[in-house]
């Protein structure tokens, strides 16, 4: 993982994919990742890599009308156990995760979480965490991403 901030560019959804693959590879279990980017950035293909990297079996649905979704990871031997993808987008105010119980997967040493549209519920998002930024290329199908640790 970087220490500060990285920046790379993709050129395909399944570059993005792949990248989210690798990433999820370096976790510790315990990591938060707000996620932000304009509508099909590649926020859900970087998260469906990510979920696949870290042994989530199930299919990722893009969660517009489900506001959280918690995937248990089978494999034996696998610290991370849980991954909690969260889609803000639809979120009027961000009590509406905290009652749903979101802030306490933060920190957990079993779990990842990737929170889509992260800018919407920034108040209750944890000081440690990794703003990851997906942003439109000037040519199609480039996607810039940044990582930057909190
Ligand atoms: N380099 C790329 N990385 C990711 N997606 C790409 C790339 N190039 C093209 N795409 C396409 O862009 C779209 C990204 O969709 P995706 O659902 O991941 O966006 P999103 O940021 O989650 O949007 P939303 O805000 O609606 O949730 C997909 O159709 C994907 O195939
Ligand atoms: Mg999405």
């Amino acid at each position: 993982m970087p220490r500060a901030s990285a920046t790379i560019a993709t050129a395909s959804a399944r570059e993005t994919h792949t990248l989210g693959k690798l990433l999820a590879k370096r976790l510790h279990g315990g990591e938060v990742f707000a996620i932000n980017g304009e509508l099909g950035a590649g926020k859900t293909v970087l998260v469906r890599g990510l979920a696949e990297g870290l042994g989530v079996r199930h299919h990722i649905s893009s969660p517009t009308f489900l506001l959280m979704r918690v995937y248990r990871i089978k494999d034996r031997g696998k610290k991370i156990r849980r991954f909690v993808h969260v889609d803000a987008y639809r979120v009027q105010h961000p009590s509406e995760l905290t009652d749903i119980g979101l802030n306490e997967f933060f920190g957990k040493p079993d779990t990842v979480v990737a929170i889509e549209w992260a800018e919407r519920v920034k108040p209750l998002l944890p000081a440690r965490r990794y703003d990851l930024t997906l942003r439109l290329g000037k040519t199609l199908n480039v996607r810039h991403l940044t990582l930057h640790r909190r």
